[in-house]
This record gives C-alpha cells, structure tokens and sequence, in this order.
C-alpha cells in the first residue's frame, strides 16, 4: 500500500512538536528528513541534534535523505539520533556499495537517490544492495518547487527492473508531488511519496493520507 512520507522541511518549525503530532493522527508512519551541506546542494538545513530531537518526538520511522558531500563522515551521527534509514547520493558516491555495507552496519536500511539529471541505468546495477531507491523529481535544495516529470519513465524502469529481478527495494519519489500529480508518480510504480509543501499546507491532512493508501495503481 503506497504511503506518504512528509518533507519536515515543509513543517512550522515554530511548532514542530504539534505538526509531528498532527501528522502522526493523519495517520502518517514515516517521516522524510531533509539534510543538507549548503555544499552538494545551495542550502542548509538541519544536522542530528534536530533529528534526535524529533525521534523524541514520534516512534514514526525517520527517512533521513543526506545531501551532503561527504556523507560517510555522518552516517554514525544521524543513527545515534535515531535515523532508521539513511540515504545518500549516487553523485558523491558513484561506487556506492561500500557505503551501503557501512549503513547497514549500522543496523538500519539503505537507501540511494539520483538527481533528476543522472540517467536511472547508472543506479540499476546497485538497487538490489538497497531497501530503498530514492528518485529526485526536483533538483534537491528546497521544498516547494515544481514536479520534474522527466521523473516518471525512470520510476517506470525501476519499477520494471526490480520487478524482473523479484527485489523487493522500494521507490520513494521526492520533490514536488502533490494530490494532483500523486495518481501518475503511482502509476509510474512509487512505493512511498515524499510530500513537504503538499502535505503540511494541505486542508485536510488525513484526507490527503486516506486517498494515497486507498490508490490502486492505474
Ligand atoms: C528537496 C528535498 C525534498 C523536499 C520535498 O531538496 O529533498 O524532500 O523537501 O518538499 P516538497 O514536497 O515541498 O517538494
Ligand atoms: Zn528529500
């Protein structure tokens, strides 16, 4: 069943506690956390100290999405603070199955991203040593920008690839998916969508939860 994984980069950071909590009663189980250098990507975010303070917020699984550089030097930081999948990028890492064995090392799930700019054949020979492929439909930096929809034939190609191969790495989709594109970056194959804007600024958050898991693939 799909599900939506919000952006907390989309949340009020004035009332993070209260947007966890409200999420957690739409019925939401993952969290996307958003980490960034202001070096791979032209912003900064947040490190593990907001991460840990959100894991004692909420027992919701963390998705920690690293736009970092380096971001080998912090995977042992972010699972201390709670992380429960970390995943990196194919662009720092274009031999990236070292670092998946020290993820999962660590006892958590990999996962691997591409930006909508790297073709998906160069991830295809490395998904199977990953619990999740994280494809970009944004260029990674901010939330709240517009969905690339060159995004929805390499979500396809996965989706075939892992099923001829009978793996069972999930898709997870990120940037700018909304209600309105949703039922396409389903069809195309998505497991998980990551939503920030659409999600925290929608009307009725429950809803928006209801209507992803209750979508059968067209
Ligand atoms: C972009 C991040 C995305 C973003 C999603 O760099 O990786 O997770 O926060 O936010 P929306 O859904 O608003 O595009
Ligand atoms: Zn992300």
């Amino acid at each position: 069943m799909a599900e939506i994984a919000p952006s907390v980069l989309g949340a009020d950071f004035s009332r993070l506690a209260d947007e966890i909590a409200s999420a957690e009663k739409a019925g939401v189980t993952t969290f996307h956390l958003d980490i960034m250098d202001g070096h791979f990507v032209p912003n900064i975010s947040f490190g593990p100290a907001v991460v840990k303070t959100i894991n004692g917020l909420t027992d919701c699984f963390l998705d920690v999405h690293l736009m970092l550089s380096e971001p080998e030097k912090y995977f042992e930081d972010f699972v201390k603070a709670g992380a429960d999948l970390i995943t990196f990028h194919l662009e720092v890492h274009p031999e990236p199955l070292k670092y998946a064995d020290q993820i999962r090392q660590l006892g958590v799930k990999t996962g691997i991203s591409i930006n909508p700019d790297m073709p998906v054949d160069r991830v295809l020979p490395f998904i199977e040593h990953f619990d999740y492929f994280l494809v970009m439909s944004v260029y990674p930096g901010f939330g709240g920008q517009k969905f690339i929809a060159d995004a929805l034939p390499k979500i396809r190609t996965a989706r075939e690839y892992i099923d001829k191969h009978g793996l069972d790495t999930k898709i997870e989709v990120d940037g700018g998916v909304d209600d309105h594109n949703a039922g396409n970056v389903l069809d195309a194959g998505a497991d998980l969508l990551v939503m920030g804007t659409a999600f925290f600024g929608a009307e009725n958050r429950a809803e928006l939860v209801k209507q992803i898991a209750g979508y059968s693939r067209g």
